[in-house]
């Protein structure tokens, strides 16, 4: 059984995504064993609650330093000993040494066709703001597995979304969300827990 801590920032319905696919079946093997949150109060708390999963929020601003914040997140991983932390929504730069720790264990999603609109800066609805911008008539989305690097991982998987006329950023954010994301995210999680994906060599890797 995989166990797996799904990082979240808001919404969650990325994390939802992966409840009921757990809950459908169509991600086997796996069992949720804790949900943290940057943010207090944020939905994604309540779809949690409402699953009956553990859920923790640590909060940056609670921290004088910044460092002393990356070892209160550090330290909550540590005790639900999760075999791959999941970055649905985790809107926050992860402490360099987390990646030391979890190598090839730490996987992101990330809204649009990766190397486009990626790095920093580019998070949530203002990846969208800056495809429409750009004037792109194909977005979509990317699950890749999480390096030193700000959304330079090897990708496991990414799925792409027409760009329409009159799209503005919270309409493509949903389609981005329902077309790609919702989708992408469990096959990857059940594609490793089921040994057909992992990361080896700084690839990802599928195994037939
Ligand atoms: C999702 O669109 C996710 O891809 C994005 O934040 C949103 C969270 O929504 N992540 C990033 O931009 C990471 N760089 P959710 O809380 O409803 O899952």
């Amino acid at each position: 059984m995989l166990k797996i801590v799904v990082c979240v920032s808001g919404g969650g319905t990325n994390l939802q995504a992966i409840i009921d696919g757990i809950a459908a079946g169509s991600i086997t093997n796996t069992e949720i064993v804790g949900v943290i949150s940057n943010n207090p109060g944020v939905k994604s708390l309540d779809r949690a609650a409402a699953a009956g999963i553990p859920a923790f929020v640590v909060r940056p601003k609670d921290y004088a330093v910044r460092d002393d914040f990356h070892k209160a997140f550090l330290d909550k991983l540590a005790e639900l000993q999760p075999d791959l932390i999941v970055l649905a929504g985790f809107l926050v730069r992860i402490p360099e040494e987390m990646v030391k720790r979890y190598p090839g264990r730490i996987i992101n999603i990330h809204p649009s066709l990766i190397p486009s609109f990626c790095g920093t800066g580019y998070y949530g609805l203002k990846v969208h703001e800056k495809a429409l911008e750009r004037g792109v008539k194909v977005t979509g989305a990317t699950v890749h597995f999480v390096n030193e690097g700000m959304d330079e991982g090897p990708i496991i998987s990414q799925k792409a979304v027409q760009v329409l006329e009159g799209d503005t950023p919270e309409v493509l954010q949903k389609r981005v969300m329902e077309e790609a994301e919702w989708i992408l995210l469990p096959q990857a999680i059940d594609d490793i827990a089921n040994g057909r994906v992992c990361m080896e060599n700084g690839r990802s890797v599928r195994k037939v």
